[in-house]
């Protein structure tokens, strides 16, 4: 079955015992406010009592904005949800709660995180706050950390992969992270003053065996729980405190892949912000206190933690970060930090600067001893 505004409502009074938030015969208020490509999400409300609200997120049995001729499972809610169970459990606070489950028709409900913003859109306004990136910090070390895989006795260890066979969204990120960006694939596009580094970048064999290792470290290493998309766009900012949402590609996978990530979207504002040296430092500095924080919590947790383990994790999280800069420049998926530039020569420049810091980070991970030294080399 597939959701749209003409059968929500329906869809709500035969469900409402089961999502468990509104009274009977409670009268709803039902308004699209997803941005997002791949599914759909609702805010539904009491229309009496407006104070009385949920989010519902959908997905439908294919890519939302390409249509029904682009089939993807809706299985990736299943793996939300389970995540979702799994953040609730561990660090509860940080993720919305979630209300009820529907696998049949695909749909979450969940606590409407009111009045939150997008953290891409305060890094893009230059908001920085530093708390944010300890939260988030702190957040990926206890999940990494609980669900780490030397932690865990053999039975959860083995339920754990089960559950988080995420195969399906894995694949879409292999190709579109790891290979479609450095092959001619139909869906790359860049500036057209960018030509010349894209060419040398697809013709360097350093490189392209770097992010084919990083690619297989990604397809094979199954550490913990991963987010799997734990970019500035799948963090909202609720008054001063963070909230993870859109855990649809949640796996069993490199835990340094969420630090990376969400490394490379503040590198990205970083670039963006060119000039802005205040802006500028302030990113720095969230760079290095996401860092700080996971840490100090992992060592908290995991009494026993071999120091190797980070520095490997490390390692890892600057590899993928260079890897996810790089196909958000000329791969089929931008971010609106450098997207909204309007003046072309500086958005070239800016554009240039971050996919040479992004190669560096690829090609030469062990190059940067810690986090100080990404830092420095800006
Ligand atoms: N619990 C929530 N409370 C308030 N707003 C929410 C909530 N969940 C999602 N949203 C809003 O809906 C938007 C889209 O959500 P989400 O990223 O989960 O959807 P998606 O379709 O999976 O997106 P994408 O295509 O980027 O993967 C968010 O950016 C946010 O604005
Ligand atoms: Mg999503």
């Amino acid at each position: 079955m597939e959701l749209n505004l003409a059968t929500l409502q329906d869809y709500l009074r035969r469900q409402r015992a089961e999502i468990g938030v509104f009274e009977p015969d409670t009268e709803f208020h039902i308004e699209e406010i997803g941005d997002g490509n791949l599914n759909t999400v609702y805010r539904v409300s009491d229309i009496t009592r407006p104070e009385h609200s949920l989010v519902l997120k959908h997905a439908p049995p294919y890519i939302k904005i390409l249509g029904p001729d682009y089939p993807l499972s809706v299985e990736r809610l299943t793996y939300e949800s389970r995540a979702l169970d799994v953040y609730n459990r561990l660090v509860r606070g940080t993720v919305p709660v979630q209300y009820s489950f529907d696998a049949d028709v695909a749909v979450i409900a969940m606590e409407d995180l009111r009045d939150a913003r997008v953290l891409r859109d305060d890094l893009i306004a230059g908001t920085v706050d530093i708390a944010i990136p300890e939260q988030i910090g702190r957040f990926m070390a206890v999940v990494h950390s609980q669900t780490y895989l030397d932690n865990l006795d053999s039975g959860t260890a083995q339920r754990c992969k089960q559950q988080f066979a995420n195969t399906t969204m894995q694949s879409i990120t292999t190709d579109y992270v790891f290979t479609f960006p450095y092959t001619d694939h139909e869906t790359n596009f860049w500036t057209p003053g960018l030509e010349p580094d894209v060419q040398q970048l697809k013709t360097d064999t350093d490189f392209l065996e770097r992010a084919a290792h990083l690619k297989q470290v990604f397809l094979t290493a199954q550490q913990g729980v991963t987010h799997g998309d734990l970019h500035t766009g799948s963090v909202l900012v609720q008054g001063d405190t963070a909230k993870v949402i859109d855990a649809e590609f949640a796996f069993y996978g490199p835990i340094g892949f969420d630090l990376g990530l969400f490394w490379a979207n503040y590198l990205l504002s970083y670039f963006s912000h060119q000039d802005a040296l205040r802006v500028q430092s302030a990113l720095k500095t969230a760079i290095v206190q996401t860092w700080h924080a996971y840490t100090a919590e992992f060592k908290m947790i995991d009494a026993d933690l071999r120091m190797e383990t980070l520095q490997n994790v490390f390692y890892d999280a600057v590899g993928f970060a260079g890897l996810e800069m790089l196909r958000r420049l000329v791969g089929a998926a931008h971010v609106k930090d450098i997207e909204g530039i309007v003046d072309m020569s500086r958005k070239l420049r800016v554009e240039r600067a971050a996919l040479q810091f992004g190669t560096t980070l690829v090609k030469n991970p062990q190059s940067f001893q810690d986090v100080t030294a990404i830092i420095e080399r800006l």
